[in-house]
């Protein structure tokens, strides 16, 4: 499969932990590029509805080269720390600049990692689950799977060897 990963951190942190580690199982039967939304310049959607009647964005930054990206994988994985009970503003960023091209998202499958600094059965954790339910109920996403980690300092993740075993069978898993 062609994946290509949202990394909605911009630190090399935990999420950047999580997701180096799914892909040392994923490399064997995938091709995968990552997205980093922080490294880039994507202005947030105006809500202009332009791109319901031309091809795409009509920002002239990075947006529509991502998007391509995006459309062009079978399967996203998304992966954000947890900030203010919700995803982080560099994923939703991404998010929302999808609107303009919403049809050719459909049908993906989809994966979500998220890590946050309180335990796993924060409602926080919930929040984010039902936002990403409600899009692949929209989208007909095929989810694979959606894990949450509790994790704070920079390398704690790194630290959880059940969840870096965890990570790397997720990796294995998709073919
Ligand atoms: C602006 C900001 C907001 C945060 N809000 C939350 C929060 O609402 N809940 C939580 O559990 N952790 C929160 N955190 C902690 C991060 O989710 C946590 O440190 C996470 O491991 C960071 O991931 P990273 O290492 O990939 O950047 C917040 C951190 C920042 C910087």
């Amino acid at each position: 499969m062609k994946i290509v990963i949202i990394n909605g951190s911009a630190r090399k942190g935990n999420t950047l932990t999580a997701i180096n580690t799914f892909i040392k199982g994923a490399a064997e039967h995938n091709e995968i590029e990552m997205i980093s939304p922080d490294k880039l310049h994507i202005a947030p959607c105006k809500g202009c509805k332009a791109c319901q009647c031309h091809k795409g964005c009509v920002d002239q930054d990075d947006t529509n080269p991502t998007i391509d990206k995006i459309a062009a994988a079978d399967m996203i994985l998304f992966a954000t720390p947890v900030y203010w009970w919700g995803m982080t503003a560099q994923l939703k960023l991404v998010i929302d600049k999808c609107y303009c091209r919403g049809l050719q998202l459909k049908g993906k499958k989809v994966g979500i990692i998220v890590t946050g600094g309180a335990p796993v059965d924060n409602v926080q954790y919930e929040l984010i689950r039902k936002q990403f339910e409600c899009m692949a109920g929209y989208l007909s996403w095929e989810v694979l799977f959606f894990k949450t980690y509790s994790a704070n300092a920079k390398d704690e993740l790194a630290g959880n060897v059940e969840a870096m075993e965890e990570l790397d069978k997720l990796g294995q898993g998709v073919k």
